[in-house]
């Protein structure tokens, strides 16, 4: 028998619905981006973005529905992000779903949302037939995380199914990746979010113009660090006058509403394009550096790489380089799915409703809900 989920995630500035059958087969996925609301404001706001999502989460649940060809009394659960993320947000979301679960009498999942970026890149490799190897190490790099986890399953002694487990190897002790991306393009007037622009701009760049020293880390050497890379970036520029003539050009460009990396680029000088190379390359060579070296001393089987940073063209390209030098499997998941979503929240409640796990009507938003405990051996 098919189990359908619907899932519901609304921590951020993403208004989304899913509907996932069996944990591995998307029937829809909506997502409603809030990106124009925020964007001139260079960041997400939260009482806009609690706003936005009160307006959205009716029409995308529906539409969710609606393009997986079901009625609302078709699914078998509701799956709901409780955290972490915005308070204001997250409510919206968990209290659709916890009302939806009441009156449909559906049981109702709570998720972390962190879960969620696991099972986005199970979800894909499972309906594409390629099963990672546990134990993984999972990184999970976006605008608001950069955390490495250790990923285990176990068998439920009750019911036989498939239980998770997460040990949190490492995070950032600053700015997320997506964070520094998006405060760097900033600082560059390259719009918002930066993470897409720089990702096509640094093509054009050499990578080896800028030096920016490693970054040191006391203690935990599986922790992030990227404020003093973004500090670095800011002082380049001061130093250059002629840098920040092209800034005032595209900041032009941008107000007009020319925001295509195109017209971004006919604005910037080789000078500019190395400094976004060489920017990309200093984050992501630390994201594989450190992921990669966790993967050695935690014995991993494969690597698993989620959050809207997974869709870097760079990234990805060296990760699956220095995994195929070591014989690791890394997956990540499609850039859709990479980003925030509903279809990896309904398949991360998927393997807790198999599990047995319900929430009841007591369930509320957590905003620092943390995954997992802390690895016992770093
Ligand atoms: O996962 P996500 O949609 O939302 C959060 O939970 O933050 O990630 C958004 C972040 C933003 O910081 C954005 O700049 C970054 O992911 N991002 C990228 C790329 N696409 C999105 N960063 C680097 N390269 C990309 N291609
Ligand atoms: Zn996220």
């Amino acid at each position: 028998m098919t189990t359908r989920i619907l899932g519901i995630e609304s921590s951020c500035d993403e208004t989304a619905a899913a509907v996932v059958a069996d944990g591995v087969k998307i029937l829809s996925s909506v997502v409603a981006s809030q990106v124009d609301v925020h964007r001139k404001y260079g960041g997400v706001v939260p009482e806009l973005a609690s706003r936005e999502h009160l307006r959205q989460i009716a029409p995308v649940v529906r539409e969710a529905i609606a393009q997986a060809h079901l009625a609302l009394a078709d699914v078998d659960a509701i799956g709901v992000t409780q955290g972490p993320g915005l308070v204001g947000s997250l409510l919206v979301g968990l209290t659709y779903g916890k009302v939806l679960a009441l009156a449909l009498n559906k049981p109702l999942i709570a998720v972390n949302h962190l879960e969620g970026h696991v099972h986005a890149v199970l979800l894909e490799a499972h309906s594409a037939g390629r099963v990672p190897k546990l134990p993984a190490v999972c990184l999970i790099v976006s605008g608001g995380h950069t955390l490495l986890y250790r990923v285990e399953t176990a068998r439920n002694s009750g019911n036989g199914a498939v239980r998770f487990s997460y040990a949190r190897i490492g995070g950032t002790r600053d700015d997320a990746a997506g964070e520094a991306y998006d405060k760097v393009a900033k600082m560059l007037a390259l719009g918002y979010p930066g993470g897409p622009v720089v990702d096509k701009l640094a093509s054009h760049g050499n990578p080896s113009a800028v030096r920016f020293g490693p970054t040191k880390i006391r203690g935990n050497p599986y922790d992030f660090s990227f404020s003093g890379i973004k500090t670095a970036v800011l002082y380049y520029l001061r130093k250059r006058p002629e840098l920040q003539a092209e800034v005032d050009a595209r900041q032009r460009s941008l107000a007009n509403g020319d925001r295509s990396a195109d017209a971004l680029r006919s604005l910037s000088s080789p000078a500019t394009l190395d400094l976004i190379a060489s920017f990309q390359r200093a984050v992501v060579e630390d994201l594989v550096k450190r992921t990669l070296s966790a993967s050695e001393q935690f014995a991993a089987q494969s690597v698993l790489v989620s959050g809207g940073v997974a869709a870097n063209r760079e990234l990805r390209q060296r990760f699956e380089e220095e995994g195929r030098k070591r014989g690791l499997d890394v997956f990540f998941p499609s850039r859709p799915l990479s980003t925030d979503n509903a279809a990896m929240i309904a398949a991360a409640a998927f393997a807790k409703f198999s599990a047995g796990e319900r929430a009841d009507a007591s369930l509320n938003a957590a905003p620092n809900f943390p995954l997992g405990v802390p690895s016992p051996t770093v």
